[in-house]
């Protein structure tokens, strides 16, 4: 019901739609159920090819309009991302008919402050998936999870049987610079593009869908 009065209420201006995404985002990061939870997180392969996966966001800074994912750091794409690299971000949530999308610089972090603190907060389930040995993208003859036999099929006793996949933990830190908002009515489409300026205000324009 929240969404559908959403829908109706809208206003034309682009402050209110500027501080929808924001709330949105936000909330995406916190809610697993929130459409926005798991947005689809581009980059560009070594042969100039765009790649594409589906990501949970972990958290969204609205201060410096960081999204935060985390990653294997012996995966594809966090060798192609490195330590800047343009990356673009689309989520849509079919409820509120609405599609956002981001493009922005992003950067991996394996050993910094901010990646220790994630790793600490994770849940021994999500610590085990970094315990994959040979690497993600790895061929193999047979079906394989990567897990070695004995902690495959079980939740991680303790700490010390995730730890050596500490260094394979990353995170995906992904800076927006532009947000283009698109929003679906039967009484008219609006669409919207919002830049980061150099001095950290962002500049709404409305665009026509
Ligand atoms: C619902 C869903 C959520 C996912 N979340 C993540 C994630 O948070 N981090 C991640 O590295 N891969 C995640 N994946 C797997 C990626 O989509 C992708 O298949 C994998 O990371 C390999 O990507 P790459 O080879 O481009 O690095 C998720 C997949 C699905 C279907």
């Amino acid at each position: 019901m929240m969404e559908a009065a959403n829908l109706l209420d809208l206003a034309d201006d682009l402050d209110a739609v500027l501080a929808d995404v924001w709330q949105r985002l936000g909330r995406a990061a916190k809610d697993r159920r929130a459409a926005m939870h798991t947005p689809v997180v581009a980059t560009i392969a070594h042969d100039g090819a765009p790649s594409q996966r589906v990501m949970v966001l972990r958290a969204f800074d609205r201060a410096t309009a960081t999204l935060r994912f985390h990653t294997d750091s012996r995966a594809a794409k966090a060798d192609q991302v490195g330590a800047g690299s343009p990356v673009s971000i689309l989520g849509y949530d079919a409820g509120a008919k609405r599609q956002f999308r981001l493009t922005g610089t992003a950067r991996v972090e394996t050993d910094t402050p901010a990646a220790d603190h994630a790793w600490a907060e994770a849940t021994l389930f999500a610590k085990r998936c970094y315990l994959a040995d040979p690497a993600p993208g790895t061929v193999s003859d047979v079906a394989v999870s990567g897990l070695a036999a004995d902690i495959e099929g079980r939740k991680p006793e303790d700490e010390k049987e995730v730890a050596p996949g500490r260094p394979n933990f990353a995170l995906l830190m992904a800076e927006v610079h532009t947000i283009e908002f698109l929003h679906l009515a039967h009484t008219g489409h609006r669409r919207a593009m919002f830049r980061k300026s150099a001095d950290g205000a962002w500049q709404g324009q409305w665009l026509v869908p």
